[in-house]
């Protein structure tokens, strides 16, 4: 600021912009920045880590190399699908212990997390599962199987 009209004082004499012009175009600046930041912050947010859940009910053609005996787990489907002499049917793959998947092994479903074995019907070979797997509601419709994971029936029900 000049005190004595025509004498310079300093070097920002006559200022090159007043000083009250650039506080206000700073701080117009970093509210524009906040701002720009603010919004690509909101763009990077992380995606939910939930996908639309499936339709419990699916189709299934069973693989004509399946064997009698053999699980067929369609892929991603928490179910076990066999085909023996007297027809088809599908058991949950989920433990009734404390849901973990349990994994199709050579005499039945072995849960990798606390060691529940179950046999191909799905009874409970060693605990800690208090419940065996459930059958699970299949509907013949030709070569297709329409299974219903929504809905248990009976165990031994077969189509
Ligand atoms: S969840 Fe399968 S044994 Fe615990």
């Amino acid at each position: 600021m000049t005190t004595h009209p025509g004498k310079k004082e300093s070097r920002f004499d006559p200022e090159p912009m007043p000083r009250r012009d650039f506080l206000g175009l700073a701080a117009l600046g970093s509210m524009i920045a906040a701002f720009v930041f603010s919004v690509f912050g909101m763009l990077k947010l992380p995606k939910a880590a939930v996908s639309a859940t499936l339709s419990k009910k699916f189709n299934v053609t069973l693989p004509d190399t399946l064997l009698e005996g053999e699980a067929f787990i369609p892929p991603g489907r928490n179910v076990a699908v066999f085909r023996d002499g007297e027809g088809v049917y599908a058991i949950s793959t989920i433990c009734t212990h404390l849901g973990c998947i349990v994994k199709a092994s050579g005499t039945g479903f072995d849960c990798p997390c606390h060691g529940s074995g179950f046999e191909k019907d799905g009874t409970v070979r060693k605990g800690p599962a208090p419940k065996p797997l459930p059958w699970l509601k299949v509907a013949k419709n030709g070569a297709v199987f329409n299974i219903d994971e929504g809905t248990t029936v009976k165990s031994g029900t077969k189509v």
